[in-house]
């Protein structure tokens, strides 16, 4: 678990992202309970909140709670954190002045711990001295304000005071949480994406990998407390936050940048889907349409993981298989093949799952004997489970390198 939150959602047309917000702090291990002013139900129906965060939501101090755990008191003892988003210019200025009259601002004054504000309005609200100062006040206090976003707005206008994206307002939260990271201190290097060897000045040869699994590790990674470095050929999804991007394009330029970062790293996982083969020599300029076929020579490119995993002193050495079916041994030999720790075998015979898709199917093997099979899930889930698998082990290298 990596955290507990109380989301304060209050009446603002945002009120629709904190839905998402809630999905991503649970995507990301944290418990998460739901406050909502009165005014916020206009936007978002409760139920919504409840069946997601698997508690009833409290929107009235009246209501006798249904379950434990959900009383303002109790909940402030259970909090790590408070965020409060959609925050709008109404519950701001409340919790500035200690006002405590319905279940959020009520459970502000109650709670003990950290509070983050996502506030989301209007920008001529936004710019209002009330809000301003409200605001100045509650960071005087020790508050943090995820500071709005540019661009146009709900209701037309254009200017600052769009809720900030939800991936920054999740990742603030997890960098607010006590350091409960199994990963805290750890310096992890992950390799994501294809990488592309041109044919020539316009064509390349690549791969469908689209760098979701490398990417996903990265970032739970960052959120267990680890320094993440993320060297990653062309992706096809977001860098996550919170870690040191390194962007190659080819082999040649991975195996370079690998070569740099791996002496600093406690653990390597190799996730991105490199080129076996690549042109033996670039055409300069384009190839030209022409009859008949063209033969283009391929030559082997050196094989990155057993060159790492050949090094002394390496980082624990974490490899990919993709294979069709649970074939364990397999995995294993080639785990053993490249001098790694461990392998994760990556089953792409199962419809939906593997390269390119959001999820996977995979089997944790370890040369120190984990044999740990995790059934269907999303890579982000994927990813976690990798990571609190090996990190035993991956904490005991540190010890012998
Ligand atoms: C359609 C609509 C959209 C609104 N959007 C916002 C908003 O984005 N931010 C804000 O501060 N207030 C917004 N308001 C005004 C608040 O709903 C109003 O100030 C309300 O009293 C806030 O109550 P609460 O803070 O208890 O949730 C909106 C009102 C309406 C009718």
């Amino acid at each position: 678990m990596r955290g507990r939150v109380v989301l304060g959602v209050s009446g603002g047309i945002a009120a629709y992202k904190a839905v998402e917000i809630l999905r991503l702090l649970e995507k990301r291990g944290c418990e998460v309970r739901v406050v909502m002013t009165r005014h916020a139900t206009e936007f978002v129906n409760p139920r919504t909140f409840a069946v997601l965060s698997g508690f009833p939501v409290q929107v009235s101090q009246w209501e006798t709670p249904t379950m434990p755990g959900v009383d303002h008191v109790e909940l402030s003892h259970w909090a790590d954190l408070l965020l409060v988003a959609p925050a709008t210019a109404d519950i701001i200025a409340k919790m500035a002045a200690g006002i405590a009259d319905d279940a959020l601002s009520t459970y502000h004054l109650a709670h003990r711990s950290r509070v983050l504000i996502a506030p989301a309005m209007n920008t001529v609200m936004w710019w209002q001295p009330a809000v301003r100062e409200a605001l100045d006040t509650l960071t005087a206090r020790g508050a943090t304000v995820v500071t709005p976003d540019s661009g146009e707005l709900a209701c037309g206008d254009a200017g600052e005071g769009r809720l900030a994206p939800v991936e920054e307002i999740v990742h603030r939260a997890l960098g607010m949480l006590p350091p409960r990271g199994a990963l805290g201190g750890v310096h992890l290097l992950v390799t994501a994406g294809p990488t592309r060897e041109p044919v020539d000045a316009v064509r390349v040869l690549t791969n469908r990998s689209s760098g979701k699994m490398g990417t996903a590790l990265a970032q739970a990674a960052a959120d267990l407390g680890a320094s993440v470095d993320l060297l990653h050929g062309p992706l096809s999804v977001p860098l996550p936050l919170g870690v040191r991007p390194h962007a190659v394009e080819t082999a040649r330029e991975m195996e370079e940048a690998l070569a740099q970062l791996a002496p600093g790293a406690d653990a390597a996982f190799l996730v991105a889907a490199v080129a076996d083969f690549r042109p033996a020599a670039a055409v300069e300029g384009k190839l030209d349409r022409r009859e008949g076929h063209l033969a283009i020579e391929l030559e082997p490119v050196p094989d990155l993981a057993a060159g790492l995993g050949a090094r002394a002193p390496r980082p624990y050495l974490v490899v990919f298989a993709a294979e069709n079916g649970p074939n364990r041994e397999r995995a294993l030999a080639k785990m053993r093949s490249k001098g790694a720790d461990a392998v994760i075998l990556n089953n792409i015979a199962s419809p939906g799952t593997g390269m390119d898709a959001s999820d996977n199917e995979v089997w944790i093997l370890s040369a120190g004997g984990i044999d740990h099979h995790v059934p269907r899930a999303g890579k982000d889930e994927i990813a976690r489970e990798i990571l609190l698998t090996l990190s035993g082990e991956l904490l005991a290298s540190r010890s012998t390198r």
